[in-house]
Order: C-alpha cells, then structure tokens, then sequence
C-alpha cells in the first residue's frame, strides 16, 4: 500500500507496524468471548474482519456474544449467522438471515433501548467486552481513533476491551476527520450533568482516545457501508407528511411551537424517512434534529436551506445520497456532528432539548399502545433501537403508520397490541394516511374514539368501533373484551386476513 497513504491514515508511527491482514486479527478472537463491533444501522460497520472470524469458524468451533452499536451492513450479520458463530447478539438487527435465525431459538437476541447497551457493560451488569472491532477513517498523531459514518458504543467497547482490532476505511475521506464529538461520560457515583445545551454543541474530542498498547491489528480496508434501502415517499406516507405539518401548523397557530418547531428525532426505515422528507412542503425554517440516524431526508432539509444543524450517532443513506454527502463532506460538516449512542440517545438531554420525535409502528391499539417489534407479539422483526428512549422522554412524541399492512389484510390499529414496546402513557401523536389523532391529555376511552375516528377506515373502523361498544358495556377506565381483544391476530392466523368478511368468505 502506498506509504503515503499510509501515513496519512495512521499518523502514531509506531502503530504502523501492527497493519496485518484480516485473518490474523481475526485470531485475536477466540471461542466464548464476548465481541464489540462497530456499526450502527448499516453506518460504520466493520467489514473485513467478521468475514474472517466466520472463515475462522469452519474449521475450529467458534461461538461469540456480539454487541454492536445497532444493525450491521456488508453483510456481516449474515455472515456469522451462516457460520453458526453467534451465539448471542444485542442490542439491535435488521438481517433476514439473523432475524431468522433468532426466531428460531437459535441465537439469544437481547433487544436493548439503544442508550442502555453501554450503561449495562459499564455498570458490569453483563459480561465485559473482551475484543473491540471498531472502524476508522484515521489514527491521529496522539493515537485518537477517528471514526467514519457511526459512533454507537465504540467508545465504551474501546475503553472496556483488552485488545481493539482497528479497521481503518480508505473508502471514507479524511475531510471526515473533526465531524464526530466523543464524550465519555463520567460515571455513578460521580456522574456529572451531560453539557449538550443544545444540538450543535460539542462537548468532547474528534476521536475515541485508545492506548496504543491495546490497539493489535490494524487492517486496511476499501468498501462502503451498505446503503439503505428505503423506498422512495409514496401517496401515503405524503398523506401523513401533510397531516403532521397540518398539526405542526396548528401548534404554531397557538403559540405552542414556532416555525423552526423543537429539534426532531426521526426513526428509521421507510416511512419516517418519507415523512421526514416530506417536511419540505412546509412552513419551516431553521430546522435542526437531534436525532440518532440521519437519513436521506435530512440531507435533503440541508439542501433545501431548510436545516441548520443535525446531530446523531450514525448517517445511513441510500447509494445516490451517500455519494453525493460522502463524496463532498467538507461541505455538510458545519451541519452535522456524529455523537456516541449513549449521548445521541441519552434520556437527560433529549428531555432538556424538548425533542419532537418521530417513529414508525408496525402497530398500535384502541388506546396508543405501540408494538415497533414483534409481528404477532411473538417473531422479532428489527428491535426497540432508541424509539424508547426517545418517545419516553420526548417534549412530543408521534407515532406513524400506514393503517393497513400487507395489502390491506392487516390492521395495524388493533383492539389490543400483542407486544408493546411504546405504552399509552409515552404516546402523544398517532398518525396515518387517513388522519391524525391529538391524545395529549385524552383518557383511554377518549383515546379510543380519536384514535377509531381519525385514524381507520372501512371495514376496520367499523370492526373497532363495535368493539369498543362491547367493551365498553363491560366497564372499566381501559375496557376490553379479554376474550377477543387478540382475536384479530388469531384470525389472520388462521386466515390469512384480520377481516371479518374473509373468514366469513
Ligand atoms: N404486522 C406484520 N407486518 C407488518 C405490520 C404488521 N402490523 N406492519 C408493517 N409490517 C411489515 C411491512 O409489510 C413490511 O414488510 P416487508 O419488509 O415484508 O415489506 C415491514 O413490516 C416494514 O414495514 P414498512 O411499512 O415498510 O415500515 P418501515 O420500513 O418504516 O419499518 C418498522 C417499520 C417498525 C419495522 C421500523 O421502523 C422499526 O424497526 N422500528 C423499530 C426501531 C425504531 O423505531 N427505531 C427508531 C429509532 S432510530
């Protein structure tokens, strides 16, 4: 490799020495260690060396528990998961492979709030990290460990673990150097308040510190994350865009919002990335997030000139997006600082900030109880991520879904939800393509006429609307019919269709 390069990319002289390939760092990870990789919602992933650690498990047995940031690209998921080397996962995934391998039993898959990953290793309430895989753009002269599209827990895997195996990613410009702000929090008894006042402040340094005698490998690598696969908005998710700024607009009628509202957190996946974008349409200015992915959308307000500042722990973009802001970063850095999860998601500063947050159900109930997680409350699809530990503590929190899922066979308002991830207690906003419901300061069986009326039509509407008749004759502050309140899911078990009319035909 080119030394110039090289020097460049690794300015510690000393640590040039440890460049070696794949394979051999890959030996630095043994059978029954507990591993943490970089990665957060496909950004920064590690993507040479997990490739050699399932290489590694075809021919000695190899069984690792592996926490990341969030979700992994470059299909290191799968990877490992083919390779039979996971024996644990945590704390979030959004791999076919993997999601199908965890509802089978055969990994043990804790699904964290994404903010309590790090606290539970740092309290020593779970096993230590022994190996930390951690992706950089660069190592500084001082040995700082400049990191490329995602922090996550790097920070914590790096302090905790005996040995860190660095990646450091050509791909990735050195213009990138200065984007991150790396604070390690201090720690019970003496854990002193957290400085973000607000969303552009810095509070910390470029790059993770790590003592050059514990960094063993370091390999070179070339490769892009993943990009997401977000479908373009569609007439739906546009009609929930504009319900929400009809809202926004309402809230600034009465004084309770201004037009550059409070700093928003968008969830990821499909529809709150349309939405986001959609937010284009509106009145708004001086826009900024603190959020903990920032997806095409938000690159797209940035354009715009409709975002100032956007703070979060991980950029995941589509293929186009992410040539267009990796391919020029000088230019959206003033915009943007990448923070580790514990901040991006931390329950004090997204309280103090007053976040509106924004996140995607599969499915809510009568009464706003959400599930985010579980298909039928039993098959995990991705994980809880930071939807709790931003709805929790949010100035506002909103929830959208499309009412239907699956063409139509399946309600995603329900009497009652099967798994519930987001509690009636936590769920302000509920929104789909057929309206909006307001449930701030709405008791359950006024949340239940908003929710039927503004937010479901058709058949379903009228199926929710007699069982809340029913249930309401029974009684109670939150009634149900216990005996049909899962019948929905139990006939779309049977049937293929949560309608009535398909059972009946
Ligand atoms: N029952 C079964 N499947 C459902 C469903 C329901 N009630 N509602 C949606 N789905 C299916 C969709 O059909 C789609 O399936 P497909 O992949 O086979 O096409 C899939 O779930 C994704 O739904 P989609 O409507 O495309 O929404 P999305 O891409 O916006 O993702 C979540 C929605 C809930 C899966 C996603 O937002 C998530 O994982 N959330 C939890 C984590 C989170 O909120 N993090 C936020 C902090 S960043």
């Amino acid at each position: 490799m080119n030394i110039d390069v090289l020097q460049k990319r690794i300015r510690l002289p000393k640590l040039r020495e440890k460049v070696t390939s794949a394979e051999a760092a890959a030996e630095h990870v043994k059978d029954g260690m507990t591993v943490g990789m970089s990665g957060f919602t496909l950004a920064g992933c590690v993507k040479s060396v997990p490739h050699a650690i399932a290489k590694k498990a075809a021919t000695r047995p190899l069984k690792i528990s592996l926490l990341t940031g969030a979700s992994l690209g470059n299909d290191v998921d799968s990877a490992l998961t083919n390779a039979g080397v996971l024996a644990r996962r945590s704390p979030f995934q959004t791999d076919r492979t993997l999601r199908n391998a965890i509802n089978r039993g055969e990994i043990m898959y804790v699904d964290n709030h994404l903010s309590e990953t790090g606290e539970q290793l740092r309290r020593q309430q779970v096993k230590p990290v022994d190996v930390a895989i951690i992706e950089a753009v660069s190592i500084t002269e001082s040995g700082e460990v400049i990191p490329t599209a995602s922090v996550g827990n790097n920070e914590i895997f790096a302090a905790q673990a005996n040995k860190v195996i660095i990646e450091v990613n050509l791909a990735y410009s050195l213009e990138m150097e200065g984007a991150h702000d790396i604070y390690c929090a201090s720690h019970f008894p003496n854990a002193s308040p957290i400085g973000v006042m607000s969303p552009r402040d810095r509070i910390g340094s470029i790059g993770i510190p790590v003592p050059p005698e514990k960094i063993v490998a370091i390999v070179i690598t070339d490769e892009m994350d993943t990009p997401s696969q977000n479908l373009p908005p569609d007439a739906e998710t546009a009609q929930i865009a504009g319900h929400l700024i009809d809202f926004f607009k309402n809230e600034i009628r009465h004084g309770r919002l201004t037009e550059s509202l409070r700093p928003l957190q968008s969830g990821i996946g499909t529809i709150a990335n349309a939405v986001m974008s959609g937010l284009q349409t509106g009145p708004f200015s001086h826009l900024t997030m603190y959020s903990e992915v920032l997806q095409d959308s938000t690159f797209e307000l940035i354009d715009a000139g409709m975002m100032d500042f956007a703070s979060a722990t991980a950029i995941t973009l589509s293929d186009q997006k992410s040539r267009e802001v990796f391919g020029n970063f000088g230019r959206y850095k003033d915009h943007v600082v990448i923070r580790p999860q514990r901040i991006s998601n931390h329950p004090e500063v997204i309280q103090r900030l007053g976040i509106i947050t924004i996140n995607t159900a599969l499915e809510a109930d009568i009464y706003g109880h959400v599930n985010s997680t579980h298909v039928m409350g039993t098959h995990m699809m991705n994980g809880i991520g930071g939807s709790g530990d931003f709805t929790h503590n949010a100035h506002t929190a909103v929830f959208v879904t499309k009412s239907v899922a699956k063409n139509g066979v399946i309600s995603s308002i329900v009497p009652m939800v099967p798994h519930v991830d987001h509690t009636e207690h936590d769920v302000d906003i509920l929104v789909t393509e057929v309206g909006l419901a307001d449930l701030r300061g709405l008791a359950p069986r006024e949340r239940a006429q908003t929710i039927i009326n503004n937010c479901v039509e058709g058949e379903y509407k009228d199926m929710l609307k007699e069982y809340v008749r029913e249930a309401n004759l029974r009684g109670g502050q939150t009634p149900h019919v216990l005996e049909k309140a899962l019948s929905w899911h139990q006939r779309l078990h049977e049937t293929g269709s949560m309608k009535e009319t398909a059972k009946a035909g």
